[in-house]
């Protein structure tokens, strides 16, 4: 848990405004044309690079919509979401964005860039699905874990952990990033009652 990559954001652990991590890269895959931003955690850019790749081989051709996004920009989109049906569950508050970490990126298909839920019927979203752990990554908001992650279902929204074995059990237990640092937690706290 120590480990930087497996930082913990949500709406109950906020990222100070003037957090921005210094592992910030421009990132090596194609993004939406109108996304300012285009920076990831650089070992992120080098996963997804590799994931991209791969996909790109067997015929999926994946498009980023989002990755790094500072406080501020952060900030703005939620504003402009503002008293939007839902707002806070589909766009995290300032400081509760994971994108605020650059571990987080929105994927889409170059024949679907919408972010919406009919993305989960698209080839893409299933090679995602069972393949993005390969690199590292986890499916974060998952359907039903809505109650726990305190965001909607968004089937595009990636996020890496780095390392491969966990996020393997992570999508193959269907288990949110929650409930499995809690489960991490909980083990800790049983072996110190143990040894005291
Ligand atoms: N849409 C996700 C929750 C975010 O804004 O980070
Ligand atoms: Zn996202």
């Amino acid at each position: 848990l120590n480990n930087e990559l497996f930082i913990l954001v949500n709406q109950n652990n906020k990222l100070e405004a003037d957090y921005e991590p210094s592992t910030l890269v421009k990132a090596d895959i194609p993004f939406e044309d109108y996304i300012e931003c285009k920076k990831l955690d650089k070992r992120t850019n080098e996963a997804v690079m590799k994931m991209f790749d791969d996909a790109l081989n067997q015929n999926i051709n994946m498009i980023a919509v989002s990755g790094y996004r500072s406080y501020y920009v952060q900030e703005n989109l939620y504003n402009s979401r503002i008293g939007l049906e839902k707002t806070r569950q589909y766009t995290a508050e300032p400081g509760a964005s994971e994108h605020q970490t650059g571990l987080a990126i929105d994927i889409a298909e170059t024949d679907y860039p919408y972010l919406d839920e009919g993305f989960e019927n698209t080839d893409t979203f299933k090679w995602l699905v069972n393949n993005c752990y390969k690199y590292g990554f986890i499916l974060r908001y998952q359907k039903g874990k809505e109650n726990i992650t305190g965001y909607n279902y968004e089937p595009w929204h990636f996020r890496y952990i780095g390392d491969i074995d966990i996020a393997k059990e992570i999508m193959e237990r269907g288990i949110c990033f929650e409930e499995y640092i809690q489960e991490v937690k909980s083990k800790i706290e049983k072996l110190k009652k143990s040894i005291n």
